[in-house]
């Protein structure tokens, strides 16, 4: 099984879109954490005693990893979601495809066709699965998610010296509801709820 390898098998290994053909010495900061995290962390992560678990308008986010300046969270999002296009000023992430059904835009259009979100592989594993998407501050970003519902992990690296926290508080755009729109910390968000939300929401730049 190796990173050339097709199939369900390349993405137990590889982080794909990061580390393929550069060595340690050409990647950035964000690829440098990012590859150990995926390929060298403890498999059951490094989840704290404090802040594991954040709840924002009926969307999960557990708190895989914190330290210094980076950050990894797992997003579970329910069924017929939207998250509107926003940005986060202070984060550079990866978002990383783990499940479910989820098409991720980013500038305008969507990453995943919806044929893509819902397409099954070997194991009954989504077919996306490890898909990984650069998300720089200042990129607009959003997803919409099918009737499975969706998981994905972003990986963060913290800037202009603003200690982590949760990501979906560093937040410039619609929000996901009123609750989302109290707990916003730093950035401008704009007052939505999921009820009023479409996707020409989730495609705004
Ligand atoms: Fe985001």
């Amino acid at each position: 099984m190796s990173c050339s390898s097709d199939g369900v098998y390349t993405h137990f290994y590889c982080c794909r879109g990061v580390s393929e053909l550069r060595s340690i010495d050409e990647m950035d900061a964000l690829e440098q954490f990012v590859t150990w995290f995926l390929n060298e962390s403890p498999r059951f992560g490094l989840i704290p005693s404090q802040d594991a678990v954040t709840s924002i308008e009926g969307v999960t986010a557990v708190l895989w990893y914190r330290h210094e300046q980076f950050q990894v969270q797992q997003f579970i999002v329910p069924p017929n979601y939207v998250i509107p296009a926003h940005i986060h000023p202070n984060v550079d992430s990866f978002e990383l495809y783990l499940g479910g059904q989820i098409q991720f835009s980013k500038n305008g259009k969507f990453e995943i066709t919806s044929e893509e979100s819902t397409r099954t592989g070997q194991f009954g594993e989504a077919a996306m699965r490890g898909k990984m998407i650069r998300v720089r501050p200042h990129e607009w970003h959003g997803g919409t998610f099918g009737a499975a519902g969706g998981v994905f992990m972003s990986l963060q690296h913290w800037l202009n010296g603003v200690k982590p926290h949760c990501v979906a508080a560093d937040y410039s755009g619609a929000t996901m509801g009123p609750d989302h729109f109290a707990k916003v910390k730093a950035g401008a968000p704009v007052l939505r709820t999921q009820a009023d939300l479409t996707e020409a929401d989730v495609l705004k730049t």
